[in-house]
């Protein structure tokens, strides 16, 4: 299909996207055709490094062989099945979600989008405490549907929906570069503080849960400092909440780990995963203990959608796990942490431009700014820079909140060789090296944080 048939499409059958929205120019920009491994070619047999991993759903890379065969038995035997009988696709699926979990979560139900397993996770905490006030990071995504999942997703702004679900309001992020309290060693509790000051002024009635991104990913790939979700664990416990991981980012090995939660010595009370879980169709789980489960059924929690437990989707879940650990890319993301990082810190020794490094396994963010000491956040550099990747053959994305889009997001599928990564980061450092190498303060150094452990 040629580009001109493609915006005649669009303007005459597509409900167009708001101006400054991240799909915003859907019409301008490559028509994707296929794709082969980590690459995916577009109509004009361009070829791409997907280092967006599609919607960060395709970390197992793009038609793994594995995923395509479980998916074609599926399409031969039954794709699409009645919720009211089990399948062996979602029972095999169940076992196998279980046996990766971390004890005491055991328990999983699935959904569609992730979005679905986020409002079910919600739904879940609020049978379980009998609670309903739930919040949220300030620079956090949960997802798209209306109402509850928009209503705290408080990085793209929640305003523009006029109406936001009751019982949903935000904490500060721990975001240590642009932190309100300066350099203070004593950041993650005074963040926490201030947060659950304001939360317990705010609180409608007794409250439900505090949501979190191990890595807060659209936010700006922000890291939480060490010690930090430890404390939020114990403060949320403290007022009967539960805490829920949204690890639609961050699990199933892209952190390094299998999830992104054990990086810090904490257990969520409730996690979700999404995203490659159906190694590129649409399969979401939450999970829990059998004790917070057993609370919630027994005050009538159940979540379900027609699609939910399809064969056709859990068997591509399981596919997904068998990859996973067929293939070692658990160790595999750990090992391209290693080397994009190093590649990124030599780009920061002559890249002005580059603020700050952060992230964990084949999640990265590099953070522009027009000046390392002001740290003025750099949209239109960011913008510069991915559309001149994306001409020089990468996909990348920039990312960030409140007004900010100067955040390179890196996702690089686990499978990528070391070829693959140094291609990809080839290219990054010479679109880097070509618009940002004049901005101000390059030797002020990237910054380090001194967070106090605890
Ligand atoms: C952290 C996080 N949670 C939830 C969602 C929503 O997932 P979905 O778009 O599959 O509904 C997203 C989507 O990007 C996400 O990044």
């Amino acid at each position: 299909m040629d580009a001109q048939t493609a915006k005649a499409i669009v303007e005459k059958w597509m409900i167009p996207t708001p101006a400054g929205a991240y799909m915003a120019g859907l019409e301008n920009r490559p028509i994707i055709a296929r794709a082969e491994g980590i690459e995916v070619i577009d109509t004009t047999g361009k070829r791409y490094l997907d280092f967006g991993s599609g919607q960060m759903a395709a970390a197992l890379g793009h038609n793994h062989p594995r995923f395509v065969a479980a998916v074609e038995k599926s399409l031969k035997t039954i794709s699409h099945s009645t919720k009211t009988f089990l399948n062996v696709d979602r029972l095999e699926l169940h076992e196998r979600l279980g046996g990766i979990l971390t004890s005491p979560l055991q328990k999983s139900l699935f959904l569609v989008s992730g979005s679905d397993a986020i409002e079910a996770a919600v739904d879940l905490a609020r049978k379980a405490t009998g609670g309903v006030d739930v919040l949220a990071l300030d620079m956090a995504l949960h997802g798209s549907t209306s109402f509850v999942t928009r209503s705290l997703t408080f990085g793209w702004g929640r305003a523009k929906h006029r109406l936001a679900a009751p019982g949903t309001s935000a904490i500060l992020t721990p975001y240590r570069y642009r932190s309100p309290f300066g350099d203070d060693p004593d950041f993650v509790e005074k963040c926490l503080s201030v947060s659950f000051e304001i939360a317990d002024a705010n609180f409608t009635s007794k409250p439900a849960a505090v949501i979190i991104e191990p890595v807060l990913s659209a936010g700006g790939v922000i890291v939480p400092p060490p010690g930090y979700m430890k404390a939020l664990q114990k403060m949320a416990h403290d007022r009967g909440m539960l805490l829920i991981m949204d690890e639609s980012q961050t699990g199933l090995g892209k952190t390094g780990k299998m999830w992104g939660h054990l990086h810090e010595d904490v257990v969520p009370d409730i996690m979700t995963v999404s995203k490659h879980f159906g190694a590129g169709l649409p399969v979401a789980a939450v999970t829990t203990s059998a004790a917070i489960a057993d609370r919630a059924v027994a005050n009538g929690y159940f979540a379900t959608r027609s699609h939910a437990c399809d064969p056709i989707v859990c068997a591509a879940g399981v596919a997904s796990i068998d990859i996973i650990e067929q293939e070692k890319l658990v160790e595999r993301a750990a090992a391209i942490d290693k080397r994009m990082r190093a590649q990124l810190e030599e780009m920061a020794k002559s890249i002005g431009a580059i603020g700050e490094i952060r992230g964990r396994g084949v999640l990265f963010g590099v953070e522009l700014v027009e000046d390392r000491t002001t740290k003025v956040p750099a949209n239109a550099l960011a913008r510069a820079v991915v559309a001149q990747c994306q001409d020089e053959g990468l996909l990348v994305q920039s990312r960030g909140s409140h007004g900010r889009t100067n955040v390179i997001r890196l996702v690089p599928p686990m499978v990528s060789t070391d070829d693959e990564i140094d291609r990809g980061m080839e290219i990054l450092g010479k679109v880097l090296g070509a618009h940002g190498r004049d901005k101000k303060d390059k030797h002020a150094g990237l910054t380090r944080h001194s967070a106090r452990p605890r």
